[in-house]
């Protein structure tokens, strides 16, 4: 359905890369790559790269039916491209469970900020009919998770949410991928939607009652649309902690699959807060270790959830329906530079490599960990930031040649700290190797450009035989501290440029291709902070 982006190479001018600095060895020994994956190889679902849009948001990023937003329509085309599938749309995050429904209101979203409460989104939001044209205005192929407001409890109130449910399964149609009730209800009592003594078995019970609700106005509403499943249970934690109340395991444990309804297990995922202290961007971000601990929390609830057996078995796949680097919607100098997108690159893919199934990067207008910003606003210009090169290297390691083709991620032992390996197979024959080197380097601070030269790591790997061509591209920016000037394969995506269609970048290096010798050893150089997949022939 979608071309192979290896046609790319046909017209594009091969240059070496430029060597700044030293250049170091990154191994006594070359890496052996494997012909074929090993047996825990993980298996991504299609559509691996998702996005996540805060509910009052996806006015900005969707458009309307009479405005819509083609800035956005391109940046998701793009990544649909290359992966070969489009993104899925969550739409839903803490306004979710603000947003009331008005049948009567004529604009799509009316949304009051108290800056008290929150300067980045509004906490005061009544939706109208027409909120539900921005599931009409995307990409052909895109899916959509439409987020009902669960944390609202009056009785109004929650008539109004069921009532929305027929006009978004009548916008959404056969676009749907899921719905999901409910966002984050592990801090419930923290939002002060609940009591503090809001109990697992009270969630459940809930949950099970409004689910059934939204399922009996679709099925009237939308007599056709079949298979509609919730994503849950959305919780922000991986276990109670007393601020957050809810334990994931045990609403499993308390049923909440009692109606066999859950189509898809949502957990969220931060690296850490934006507020706390003692974040940086190479002990928090750039840190294979910490991606590695990170994720180790959420397979562990995986697993727990998976044990339990019951109608969720054979595995109902697990999946981060959202997360971005740093919660509370980022911090500038962190969240918003190329070294989060780095970050991105290697948090993703090793989740895709331990079978964490799909990715929903959360999105919002004006918010700092943001892959684009989708309309102007006095905060922040509309544009391409950092993080969205990031989905796209990810996205072109999940490429697949055809729906039916099988891709399997794994993550190299050879990855260390500061620089990972993955490989891609498909169809059990080797394809890809991505290398992430995660060395911060600085570009405005310190006089790094010329008291400290780039440093490349050349890196050596053993191909099995038969491996003819290797074609390298690059994640590349001109440090990690970098806000403008990223390409992905020597590409720009500016809004500026083309609005977010993908435009040759001249002074950066692409078409490059790398010697395999006869005995399947094959070097491949990489800057520090900056990524390459080298697409294979074996
Ligand atoms: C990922 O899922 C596949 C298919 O179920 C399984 O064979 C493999 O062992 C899993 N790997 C991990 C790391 O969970
Ligand atoms: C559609 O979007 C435009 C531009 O943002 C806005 O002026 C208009 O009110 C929106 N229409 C509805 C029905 O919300
Ligand atoms: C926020 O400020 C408004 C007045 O501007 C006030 O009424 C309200 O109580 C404040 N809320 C909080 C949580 O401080
Ligand atoms: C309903 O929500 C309010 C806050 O909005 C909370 O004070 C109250 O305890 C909740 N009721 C129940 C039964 O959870
Ligand atoms: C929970 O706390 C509320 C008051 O905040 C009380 O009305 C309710 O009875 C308590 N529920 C249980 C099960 O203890
Ligand atoms: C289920 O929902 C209905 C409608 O909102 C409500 O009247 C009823 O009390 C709920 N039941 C439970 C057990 O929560
Ligand atoms: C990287 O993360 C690990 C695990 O969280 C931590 O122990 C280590 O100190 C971090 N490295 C740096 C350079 O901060
Ligand atoms: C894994 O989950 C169990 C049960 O939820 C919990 O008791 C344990 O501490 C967790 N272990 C890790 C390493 O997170
Ligand atoms: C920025 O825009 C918001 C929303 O349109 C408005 O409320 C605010 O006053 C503006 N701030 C400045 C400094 O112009
Ligand atoms: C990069 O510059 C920032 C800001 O001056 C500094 O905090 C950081 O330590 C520098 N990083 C390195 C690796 O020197
Ligand atoms: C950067 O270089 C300039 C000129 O060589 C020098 O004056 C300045 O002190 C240097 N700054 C740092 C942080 O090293
Ligand atoms: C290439 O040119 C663009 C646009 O002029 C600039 O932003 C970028 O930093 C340049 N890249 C390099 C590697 O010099």
């Amino acid at each position: 359905m979608f071309p192979n982006t290896r046609s790319l190479f046909v017209w594009c001018l091969a240059a070496p890369l430029e060597v700044e600095g030293a250049i170091l060895t990154s191994r006594p020994k070359p890496i052996v790559v494997s012909s074929s994956p090993p047996d825990n190889a993980g298996i991504p679902l299609d559509s691996f790269v998702s996005f996540s849009f805060e509910l009052s948001s996806w006015p900005d990023f969707a458009g309307n039916l009479t405005h819509p937003n083609t800035f956005s329509y391109n940046l998701l085309n793009n990544i649909g491209q290359l992966q070969g599938s489009m993104p899925v749309a969550r739409v839903g995050g803490n306004t979710q469970d603000i947003a009331i429904f008005d049948a009567s209101q004529r604009t799509g979203l009316v949304g009051v900020v108290r800056p008290n409460i929150s300067a980045d989104y509004p906490t005061i939001i009544t939706i109208g009919p027409s909120f539900f044209d921005s599931y009409k205005t995307m990409p052909k192929g895109m899916r959509y998770t439409h987020g009902f407001n669960l944390g609202a409890n009056s009785s109004a109130d929650r008539a109004a949410t069921y009532a929305s449910a027929a006009y978004a399964c009548k916008a959404i149609g056969d676009n749907l991928a899921y719905w999901e009730y409910g966002n984050e209800p592990d801090l419930f009592f923290a939002s002060g939607y609940r009591p503090f003594n809001y109990s697992e078995a009270d969630y459940v019970s809930e949950w099970l009652n409004g689910t059934l609700h939204i399922e009996q106005v679709v099925k009237s509403a939308c007599p056709s649309l079949k298979g509609t499943k919730f994503m849950a249970p959305s919780f922000a934690g991986v276990a109670a902690n007393g601020y957050m109340t809810l334990d994931p395991v045990k609403v499993f444990k308390e049923n909440l699959n009692a109606d066999d309804n859950i189509g898809i297990i949502s957990s969220h995922n931060y690296m850490g807060v934006s507020t706390s202290p003692g974040i940086t961007l190479q002990g928090t971000l750039m840190n294979h270790t910490n991606v590695i601990a990170k994720a180790a929390a959420q397979l562990n609830v995986s697993r727990n959830i998976a044990a339990l057996g019951g109608n969720l078995a054979p595995r109902v796949p697990f999946i981060l329906g959202e997360h971005n680097s740093l919660a509370r919607q980022g911090r500038p100098g962190l969240s918003n530079t190329f070294g989060a997108a780095l970050w991105g690159v290697d948090w993703n893919v090793y989740l895709a490599s331990q079978n964490i199934s799909r990715s929903h990067m959360h999105q919002g207008t004006n918010y700092r960990y943001q892959s684009w910003q989708p309309i102007q606003t006095n905060l922040t210009d509309k544009g391409t930031k950092p993080p969205y090169y990031g989905n796209l290297a990810v996205a072109a390691m999940m490429a697949k040649p055809s729906a039916s083709s099988i891709l399997k991620i794994t993550h190299l032992e050879a990855s260390s700290q500061n620089t990972s390996f993955y490989t891609a197979h498909i169809d059990d024959v080797l394809s890809r190797i991505l290398i992430v080197d995660l060395h911060t380097y600085n570009t405005t601070a310190n006089n790094y450009t010329t008291n400290f030269p780039r440093p490349m790591v050349e890196h050596e790997f053993k191909l099995p035989k038969g491996c003819k061509s290797g074609q390298v591209q690059r994640l590349m920016a001109n440090g990690s501290d970098a806000v403008t000037g990223i390409t992905w394969d020597a590409k720009s995506y500016a809004y500026e440029l083309d609005n977010g269609k993908g435009v040759r970048m001249f002074n950066v290096t692409c078409g490059e291709s790398v010697e395999i010798d006869n005995k399947g050893g094959v070097k491949v150089q990489v800057p520090w902070s900056s990524a390459a997949i080298v697409s294979l022939e074996c």
